[in-house]
C-alpha cells in the first residue's frame, strides 16, 4: 500500500529545499514555486506557455520568486546555477525525442551535489482512469520513465525513489474540466465532446471531498530522486 502524501511533502523528504536555488521546471499556476517559496527556497519557475506563465506571475503576490519562459529541453539559465531541479509531472509533456536532452539540461544547471527530482503520475489509479478519456498518456508516461532509466548518460545518478498517492479535489465536472484543460487547451474540444461518459465516470470514480460540490480523485505518482555525478 503506498502511503497518501501531497507532492510538497515528497518533495521536502528528498530535496530539502529551505536556502536552495530550486527550478521548478513547467510550473504552471505557481502552486509549487509559491509553497517552495514560502518554505524558503529561491526559486525560479519555468514554462513553456506564456499562458501558464501568466498565470502564475498573476497568481503571485509578492513572493520574490522569478518566472520566465523557456522550455525543459532548452532551460534559459547559466551553468552550475542552481542545487535543484523539479519536474513536477512535467517529465512526459517534452517532446519523446527531447527527454533525454531535458535531463542533460538539468544536469547543465546543477551545482556539484545538485538534484534532479522527477515526479511523474503512474498509468494507474482514478484520476488515471477520468484523464485518458481526455488525453492517453500511457506512452508518454513510459517513454518518460524510460528516459529516467537512461539519465546516467546525462551525468545523474539514481539517488532515491519514493512511490505515493495524491489526492486531487476537483470542484465538480467543470473543476476537472479546467483542470485537464489548463495543461493543454486543445483538450477543451475533446472534453466537450466526451462529456457524457465523463459525467459518468466522474460519479463512478473516486469520493466525495471534503468540500461540498468537491469529488477526490487518488493518483499514484514516483518520485526519483537523482543526484549530479
Ligand atoms: C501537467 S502540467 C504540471 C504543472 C505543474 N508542474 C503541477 O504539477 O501542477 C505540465 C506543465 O508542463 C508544461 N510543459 C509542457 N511542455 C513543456 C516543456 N517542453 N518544457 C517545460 N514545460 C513544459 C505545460 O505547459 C504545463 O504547465
Amino acid at each position: 500500500m503506498r502511503e497518501q502524501a501531497t507532492d510538497l511533502e515528497i518533495l521536502q523528504r528528498l530535496t530539502r529545499p529551505a536556502g536552495r536555488d530550486v527550478v521548478d521546471v513547467g510550473c504552471g499556476g505557481g502552486d509549487l514555486v509559491r509553497a517552495l517559496t514560502a518554505l524558503g527556497a529561491r526559486v525560479s519557475g519555468i514554462e513553456v506557455s506564456e499562458g501558464q506563465l501568466a498565470r502564475a506571475r498573476a497568481n503571485d503576490d509578492g513572493s520574490g520568486a522569478r518566472y520566465l519562459i523557456g522550455s525543459g529541453q532548452a532551460l534559459p539559465l547559466d551553468d552550475a546555477s542552481a542545487d535543484v531541479v523539479v519536474f513536477m509531472r512535467t517529465l512526459h509533456h517534452v517532446p519523446v525525442g527531447e527527454m533525454d536532452r531535458a535531463l542533460a539540461e538539468a544536469r547543465r544547471v546543477l551545482r556539484a551535489g545538485g538534484v534532479v527530482h522527477v515526479a511523474e503520475p503512474l498509468t494507474e489509479g482514478e484520476w488515471f482512469e477520468l484523464t485518458r478519456m481526455v488525453e492517453d498518456e500511457l506512452e508518454v508516461r513510459g517513454e518518460a520513465q524510460a528516459a529516467i532509466g537512461r539519465a546516467l548518460r546525462a551525468g545523474l545518478g539514481r539517488a532515491d525513489t519514493v512511490e505515493y498517492e495524491v489526492a486531487i479535489e476537483v470542484a465538480g465536472v467543470e473543476g476537472c474540466r479546467s483542470r485537464m484543460v489548463s495543461v493543454d487547451p486543445t483538450r477543451a474540444g475533446v472534453f466537450d465532446a466526451q462529456r457524457a461518459p465523463i459525467e459518468a465516470a466522474f460519479e463512478r470514480l473516486g469520493q466525495p471531498g471534503p468540500r461540498p460540490g468537491t469529488r477526490v480523485f487518488g493518483q499514484p505518482m514516483r518520485a526519483q530522486l537523482l543526484r549530479a555525478e
